[in-house]
């Protein structure tokens, strides 16, 4: 495992600006992940989520500001230590975004092949255990196109916890997966929290979600291209709270 700072959250950004060439889709985006906390970024279509996620993760530049893990900056680090540091993050992406020639076994020994000096049968126990952990024992040597879209999306996060990562980034995990489904993922990425202290970023605006699994959300808006609100889904529908936040959050039922 690489050695992170103890006692710092697991994410700080400052000042954040995100752009598509001459178009600001974010700015002056501030905000504070704790460690172990299932934090969510919300908001309408098109108001930069995906964006924002990928600012965070490296696959695109901020045209400004700071991004802090475990008090280090991604940006900032030397090549080595930024390959260090991309290892301590797992990302699911939408559709699981598995290889659909490899079994899931093979999916999940990938990660391990490439950034560890395992064994094959090292890998095999350590896939298995991975396996184990989101409910797809049995699996091992089904193809992606065997298994239901539920299926394929703890599959897809077995693999993203292959190398015991710090941090899970989801983009829509609920994306395509009916209620009850989309309610076991839910309840899967609360027990990876809770088992393993795994910081979970979940892009989504499934409101059952929310509800059911966000300690906090960070609320962004187009017009306002950066944040309208923080906090934990209970008190942004408050009164009092950021109206354009408790119109989502109920749908606009409570909105004056
Ligand atoms: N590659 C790109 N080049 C230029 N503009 C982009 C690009 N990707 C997204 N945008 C624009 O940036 C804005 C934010 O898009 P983004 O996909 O981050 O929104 P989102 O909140 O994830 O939306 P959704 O809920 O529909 O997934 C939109 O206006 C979009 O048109
Ligand atoms: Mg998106």
């Amino acid at each position: 495992m690489t050695a992170l700072a103890p006692a710092v959250s697991a994410i700080e950004v400052k000042d954040l600006e995100c752009r598509y060439g001459a178009t600001v889709v974010l700015h002056e985006i501030s905000f504070t992940v704790r460690r172990g906390e299932i934090f969510f970024i919300i908001g309408g279509s098109g108001c930069g989520k995906s964006t924002l996620l990928r600012n965070l993760i490296g696959l695109h530049v901020p045209s400004a500001g700071t991004v802090n893990f475990f008090g280090e900056s991604l940006a900032d680090a030397g090549e080595q230590r930024q390959r260090e540091l991309l290892r301590t993050f797992g990302v699911l992406y939408q559709g699981g975004a598995l290889w659909s020639s490899l079994t899931l076994r093979e999916n999940v020994a990938l990660p391990l092949e490439e950034y560890t000096p395992l064994s094959p049968a090292e890998r095999d126990e350590l896939v298995a255990l991975k396996l184990a952990q989101v409910g797809l024992t049995g699996y091992g040597d089904h193809y992606p196109a065997e298994l239901s879209g539920g299926m394929r999306k703890r599959a897809g996060l077995a693999r993203a916890l292959a190398l015991d990562p710090a941090i899970v980034f989801f983009d829509e995990p609920s994306a395509g997966l009916d209620p009850l489904t989309s309610r076991s993922l839910d309840e899967l990425i609360r027990q990876i929290r809770d088992t393993l202290g795994t910081t979970c970023v979940v892009v989504s605006h499934e409101l059952a979600s929310i509800f059911a699994i966000a300690d906090r959300v960070l609320m962004l808006d187009k017009s306002a291209k950066g944040v309208v609100a923080e906090g934990s889904p209970h008190n942004l529908c408050q009164p009092g709270a950021d109206a354009r936040a408790r119109a989502f959050l109920t749908r606009g039922e409570n909105h004056p």
